[in-house]
């Protein structure tokens, strides 16, 4: 079988500058759902002039037929007819990404085993709106659509899906048959079905076929989805499935749990037995095992390894990478940043351009001050490296193994192996120098006020 994708339509309901075939659903645009059911077969896709490079990028596999004008889903069939080369073929509207393969393989069967012309698959909606209803009139099989229909025929409960598998032969004949409908000016596809010998409509689970008009139905159809993604996660605890989102390239381990309301976007590799607590937004990042993500972490292009600790409110921006049992505190930032084992940046700390060691300690509020208004500059510190609070390094500049860094020091100059670097303006303890300067402020309000 090959199989024809229609997606050339304007979406107008959706009421976006955007064409809703590329409207993202659990982080693909909704086409990609369509496509990936469909793989089996060689893809046809219909695609108007401003979708036809996009559709090309994303889906080198397929064959892009251009539909200029949109004159309706039989004239977007009409576009690709002529390049079909098997004698059986599926069309499927672009916006159901709920499409199941399994629904399409038994309507081939159904079709082949009984030498039909068309096998349509439909489903009983609660809310039919919108959808083109069934009519089944003494074995005949009729679709108006809902603009077309009267109050009776809008009661019907049975819908069509927009899938349809079809004898080749037969389409190629019946196509040009088509009128114009009257009330829209289009080309209906679905008039075809009294056109043709041998037709079946078959019913399927209504959640297979939903189509996406507009953004409410976006957003319906993004639930089940996600439902679907987290559901293939059998061995991964999610404490409130319902409000975590999980894209469709997202992989996890066993046993780790995911806590409310965290994002794992594109393509990130949770390890196993990790913690992943509320609020955190991952995104393209690979964590590894027994990894203990505190809340309201943003991650993003990392890497962590093994029984590290992240967070809360971590900040971990593009190739901040993590050696095993690293510690990244509470409103610590790293970019671009290599961090031996056993490290620790516990609190209040910006790490950027630099590579760390392992077992350093990085005493709260030190800042690697990486840019001088015109470049980004590096910061190199060896193993076992003592930071105390407050300092800042100055890059570029190198900092050997085994160096103590005191408290409150600017770096400027590289430091040796073992050495202590202090840059600090000795103290000075004046006795008494309050009491006094409290006596000369008093004296003088009063003289000021005396004078008004
Ligand atoms: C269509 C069906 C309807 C069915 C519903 C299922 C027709 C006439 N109606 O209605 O019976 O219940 O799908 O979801 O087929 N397209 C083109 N070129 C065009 C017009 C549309 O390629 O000129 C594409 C659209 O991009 C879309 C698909 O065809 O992917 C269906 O078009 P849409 O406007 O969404 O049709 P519906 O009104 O939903
Ligand atoms: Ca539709």
């Amino acid at each position: 079988m090959e199989a024809v994708i229609l997606a050339a339509g304007k979406s107008t309901r959706m009421k976006s500058k955007t064409s809703k075939i590329f409207h993202n659903i659990c982080g693909k645009p909704m086409i990609f759902y369509v496509v990936e059911a469909l793989r089996r077969y060689k893809i046809h896709i219909v695609s108007n002039t401003q979708t036809n490079d996009t559709l090309k990028e994303l889906f080198p596999q397929a064959t892009i037929h251009i539909q200029k004008e949109q004159k309706g889903t039989a004239d977007a069939v009409a576009c690709a007819i002529d390049y079909i080369k098997e004698d059986t073929f599926i069309v499927v509207n672009a916006d159901m990404p709920l499409i199941d393969p399994n629904d399409i393989e038994s309507a081939y069967g159904i079709l082949k085993s009984r030498g039909l012309d068309c096998v349509l698959l439909t489903a009983e909606l609660d809310d039919p709106k919108g959808y083109g209803r069934i009519i089944r009139d003494n074995g005949c099989i009729r679709i108006i659509e809902e603009k077309n229909a009267d109050e009776n025929t809008r009661k019907i409960k049975e819908i069509n899906s927009g899938i349809y598998i079809f004898k080749t032969e037969s389409v190629k004949e019946a196509l040009p048959k088509i009128e114009r409908d009257a009330v829209s000016n289009e080309y209906y596809l679905t008039d075809i079905i009294p056109l043709l010998k041998g037709v079946e409509a078959v019913r399927v689970n209504p959640q297979h076929i939903l189509g996406v008009n507009t953004r409410k139905q976006l957003s319906e159809v993004r639930n089940i989805m996600q439902r679907r993604i987290i559901d293939k996660f059998d061995d991964v605890t999610f404490i409130d499935s319902e409000n975590t989102y999980i894209n469709y390239d997202v992989e996890i381990g066993e046993d780790t749990v995911i806590y409310p309301n965290v994002h794992l976007r594109g393509k990130t590799t949770i390890g196993r037995n990790c913690i992943i607590e509320n609020g955190s937004v991952i995104e393209n990042s690979v964590i590894k095992d027994n990894v203990h993500i505190k809340p309201y972490c943003v991650i993003e292009e990392s890497t962590i390894k093994n029984n590290c600790e992240i967070g809360p409110f971590a900040h971990l921006r593009p190739h901040s990478e993590l050696s095993e049992n690293v510690r990244i505190g509470n409103f610590v930032e790293t970019k671009k940043v290599r961090i031996g084992r056993n490290t620790k940046a516990s609190h209040l700390t910006y790490l950027g351009d630099a590579t760390l060691g392992s077992d350093v300690n990085v005493g709260c509020g030190t800042i690697t001050c990486n840019y001088d208004g015109y470049r980004k500059n590096e910061t190199i510190i060896g193993d076992r490296v003592f930071i105390g609070s407050d300092v800042q390094l100055v890059a570029p500049v190198r900092i050997g193994n085994d160096v103590l860094i005191a408290a409150g020091t600017t770096v400027t100059k590289d430091v040796e192996d073992f050495s202590l670097a202090i840059s600090r303006v000795p103290q000075v303890n004046k006795e008494g120098w309050v009491k006094k300067y409290r006596q000369s402020m008093e004296k003088k309000l009063k003289e000021e006020k005396k004078a008004k």
